[in-house]
């Protein structure tokens, strides 16, 4: 078996890796030449226990390739492109799979199966894909090619054991091509592979993350609720999660990432009746504001202005111990604190760089001379701090604004404010 991965990114790279190790013959392919040779010297930037080693082995072992040319040497081709919303427009922008599609059509053969592991709204496999795919090779869909849909469902930061473990959605366009790659996955996962529709794998994709953005809003809304009420939401959360129908998740800073900032737009893009979606995307999208406005009235009740003051926002990546930054919460307290006058750094040990912006690497560096840190990522790091190290190099009546309930409720000489925990 040889399998080609077309988009060799933070999903893509991680699945060509896993393959690899299973045996399989791998050919990566990305537009991305210096993606494409940072991968060929054994190297990577994403962050992910194992993925590394497995690539150098990978490499070392003549079963992973990776090349900027597509290639018609595999007789399976996974589509893990990026499928970015359109910011002006809340819409998929499905230019990168549209133009992977017309490529892969060219180079296609009797035979081949092609799976779509990129997200999309229900229909793209059939409606966008597919008729590419025909058109470019001149091979019809089912008689000669046959074409599926399986989502990624994986956790950033538990990539490499996810990849594996969890169980799969396979949507095929027919009954033959789902089995076709039910075959596949069953070469490497262990998880359980579940048959449908590709429209109903598409749709169900979108549903899962879609659930836990809104689930994220409703601990924000209870966040806000708790605070007013003087109680605490991380206990009053455990103690409702008590219950075996209840499932609310945490609240936090704003919603961050590759996928559960678009994917809910995505699910209602084409349904203007939204309410429980689009509510719960703006309460999300308004965390950012609400944690500068928190900092803000911290220091007004420790007698400091925030225009006179510095403020360290501690994690740039969107989720604890990732490389990964897309959408960062951080980034955009960041760029509030400023906007309200603050004298603003940022700290993160994991990511290199973000929106021109490169965030100071050591935490100690970053701290000097700070009159607040507010905890945006719950990095391991950040559990770990020396407080009186860190207070020895802050100013006056230093404060934390802790929005992921990481560090100790209090601590001698700073004022610790939690998102969501009433006095
Ligand atoms: N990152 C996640 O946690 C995650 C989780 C589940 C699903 N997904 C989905 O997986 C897909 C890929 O996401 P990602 O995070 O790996 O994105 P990414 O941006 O990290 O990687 C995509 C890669 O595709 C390459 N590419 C773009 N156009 C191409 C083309 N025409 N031909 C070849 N390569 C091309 C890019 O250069 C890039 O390296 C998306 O649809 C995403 O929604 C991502």
């Amino acid at each position: 078996m040889n399998v080609c991965v077309i988009g060799m990114g933070y999903i893509g790279l991680p699945t060509a890796v896993t393959l690899a190790s299973s045996d399989i013959g791998v050919y990566g392919y990305d537009i991305n030449e210096e993606l494409i040779n940072r991968i060929l010297s054994g190297n990577t930037d994403i962050v992910e226990a194992g993925l590394e080693e497995k690539l150098k082995e990978a490499l070392e072992r003549g079963l992973l390739t990776a090349g900027t040319e597509l290639r018609g040497d595999s007789e399976i081709y996974l589509l893990v492109v990026s499928t970015s919303l359109d910011r002006e427009s809340n819409r998929l922008d499905l230019r990168a799979l549209k133009a992977a599609t017309g490529d892969l059509g060219k180079v296609l053969k009797k035979g081949d199966l092609v799976i779509v592991e990129s997200t999309v709204i229900p229909g793209i496999t059939e409606e966008v894909v597919k008729p590419i795919l025909e058109e470019k090779s001149g091979l019809a869909c089912c008689d000669d090619f046959y074409l599926a849909f399986c989502p990624e469902r994986v956790l950033p930061g538990n990539l490499m054991k996810e990849l594996i473990n969890n169980d799969r959605i396979i949507g095929g366009t027919d009954r033959k091509a789902a089995e076709m790659a039910r075959d596949f996955y069953s070469r490497y996962v262990r998880g359980k592979l579940h048959i449908t529709d590709a429209r109903t794998a598409e749709m169900a994709k979108l549903m899962e993350n879609t659930y836990r953005a809104v689930n994220i809003a409703l601990a924000n809304e209870i966040a806000f609720i708790a605070e007013e009420n003087g109680v605490n939401v991380y206990e009053a959360i455990r103690m409702a999660n008590n219950h075996p129908r209840v499932n609310i998740h945490l609240p936090g800073p704003g919603v961050g990432g590759y996928c559960l900032t678009k994917d809910p737009w995505f699910l209602i893009q084409d349904f203007e009746n939204s309410r429980i979606i689009k509510d719960a995307l703006e309460i999300n999208a308004s965390m950012p504001e609400y944690v500068a406005d928190m900092a803000e009235r911290e220091l007004h009740t420790a007698g400091k202005d925030i225009s006179e003051s510095r403020v360290c926002v501690l994690g740039l990546a969107y989720k604890g111990n990732v490389s990964d930054a897309r959408e960062s919460p951080g980034y955009e307290i960041f760029l509030k604190l400023r906007e309200l006058g603050a004298d603003t750094v940022i700290h993160d040990h994991l990511v290199g760089e973000y929106m021109d912006h490169t965030p100071v690497k050591d935490i100690y560096d970053a701290a000097k001379g700070a009159d607040a840190l507010v905890i945006a990522t719950e990095h391991n790091l950040y559990k770990e701090l020396d407080w009186k190290r860190i207070k020895s190099l802050m100013n006056t009546e230093p404060i934390v604004v802790d929005t992921k309930n990481i560090v100790p409720d209090s601590i001698p000489g700073f004022d610790v404010k939690k998102l969501g925990v009433g006095l």
